[in-house]
């Protein structure tokens, strides 16, 4: 007996070095701050209620219903302009320090210009941040998710290098409204998605698909916008309120799928994030040099007379240079990448990826959220934190977003594994260094994911859509991320 018994003890002491099994506990630094995020459209509702007027997500989903793949809209979505109380009663609960929201840009100003201010969506932010301020709670507020005046869509919208001034008079009106308040301000949220998507692609709204042109244009004039709007904020707002204000970047990350693609993976990344990242966090800025040449090259050999891909002036490259005061990063997932040039020419157009040359794809063995996004690749956050230190000097990072996608229910294991192994190797990246300074939940509660509709849920709390006050309940994960807020560490 005792013989099978020390047997018995030899294979768990075995086991029990694989690390799933050991008993970790990973303490957060002092002063490391959590939250959770939303966006605008994506919870708000009231899409017409009190003076608000149509943006380009009310615009596409009202007139292309099926572009989404649920044929729904964000007309009511959670109702948050209702429920604003309720909102914050979760984030109490959670224990959140701060929670991140946006601004709808035609709830404040109608016209979309200065001209008119609308009184009653004011309010309705003076609400909900007055609400978390009585309980402590930060505001940390995005000036711009993705839900642009379909007006100044009519006129190019971030294809029209006025909308530099369009933004930022924009900009300037909620410093002026909200600053007293608000201490944290993103200017802009994944230029990457607002670009290609909206503009080269037409995978967002407003959906122009014009390939190879769109996107770099975009790419652009938002860097400019995101620039004026910092520059505002540090010369006239930042003496008398003290906040700091900077980008929110997505940032999925491209593995080679072997030695012989690292050139090609590193390209990858550079196309797809560093062409906002490099002309804001290293000393030289602008493009980079990578993507200049190759858009230029690919354009001179396809007829262009210049290079799509626009240039900065040497005034523009200093005025965007450091315009940042964290490097706000969203992250989700890793792709692996192969070089292909003869996928070059599958559009019928040239895009951007034509322009890079590249295949990327993720292996079906790899676990996944709902409807295929995201994949669980917690190495290559790691990966990708570690690359932002090396490459643009260990910047401040805010992560802004990182989450994951379930078709639902309140027992949401697979959100908790996918958020454990995400900050376990964020905790890895800091302790090798990396000056990350907080983490926000993807998402709060279920809200309206673009192109997939209600199909999937990011939310710790879950949306009743079936009722009219839109029902929030916590699922499994509120819990745990409540847990790991209140004991200030992440315990395997
Ligand atoms: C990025 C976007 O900022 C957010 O709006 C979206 O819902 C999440 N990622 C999840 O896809």
């Amino acid at each position: 007996k005792s013989l099978v018994g020390i047997l018995i003890l030899l294979i768990s002491l075995c086991e029990c070095k694989k690390a799933h099994c050991r008993h970790k506990v990973r303490k957060f630094p002092e002063g490391f701050l959590f939250g959770t995020s939303t966006a605008a459209y994506q919870v708000e509702g009231a899409w017409d209620a009190d003076g608000k007027t149509e943006n380009i997500w009310d615009h596409l989903t009202h007139n292309n219903p099926c572009m989404i793949m649920d044929c729904t809209n964000g007309d009511v979505a959670g109702d948050s302009y209702h429920n604003y109380k309720r909102d914050v009663e979760m984030m109490r609960e959670l224990g959140l320090d701060y929670y991140r929201f946006s601004l709808s840009w035609t709830r404040i100003l109608p016209t979309s210009f200065p001209d008119h201010i609308n009184e009653a969506g004011v309010q309705y932010y003076n609400n909900l941040i007055d609400e978390m301020l009585k309980y402590n709670i930060e505001p940390m507020v995005t000036l711009y998710h993705w839900d642009l005046p379909q007006r100044l869509q009519d006129l190019g919208g971030w294809a029209n290098p006025n909308v530099i001034e369009w933004y930022a008079d924009y900009a300037r009106v909620a410093f002026g409204l909200f600053g007293d308040r608000v201490k944290y301000w993103i200017t802009i949220n994944e230029p990457r998605e607002i670009c290609y998507q909206g503009y080269g692609a037409d995978t967002k709204a407003p959906a122009v698909n014009f390939k190879g042109v769109g996107e770099y244009l975009c790419a652009k004039n938002l860097l400019l916008a995101h620039a004026k709007a910092y520059h505002i904020y540090d010369e006239e707002f930042r003496p008398k309120y003290k906040g700091s204000i900077f980008i929110s970047l997505s940032g999925q990350f491209y593995e080679p799928e072997s030695e012989e693609y690292v050139q090609a993976a590193y390209e990858s990344n550079q196309f797809e994030w560093a062409i906002y990242a490099h002309p804001i966090f290293t000393e030289t800025g602008g493009f980079p040099p990578v993507v200049k040449d190759k858009v230029a090259h690919k354009s001179a050999e396809q007829g262009f007379f210049r290079s799509r891909l626009p240039e900065f002036t040497p005034e523009e490259v200093e005025y965007i240079k450091g315009s940042s005061d964290f490097y706000g990063l969203n992250h989700y997932t890793t792709y692996l990448v192969y070089r292909n040039e003869s996928a070059v020419g599958r559009y019928d157009v040239p895009s951007f990826y034509d322009d890079l040359g590249n295949e990327h794809y993720q292996p079906d063995e790899w676990e996944q959220g709902a409807n295929g996004f995201p994949k669980v690749v917690p190495w290559g956050f790691y990966k990708l934190l570690t690359q932002i230190r090396n490459d643009y000097n260990n910047p401040p990072m805010i992560i802004t977003e990182n989450g994951f996608s379930s078709f639902g229910g309140l027992n949401d294991d697979d959100r908790i594994s996918y958020l454990r192994q995400y900050i376990d190797a964020m905790l890895d990246a800091m302790d090798e260094g990396s000056d990350i300074r907080a983490y926000t939940v993807w998402s709060l509660m279920d809200n309206f994911e673009w192109m997939r509709g209600y199909s999937v849920r990011f939310g710790l709390y879950e949306v009743d859509y079936e009722s009219p006050e839109r029902t929030r309940t916590p699922r499994k994960s509120a819990f745990m991320y409540k847990e790991m807020l209140r004991t200030r560490s992440l315990d395997w």
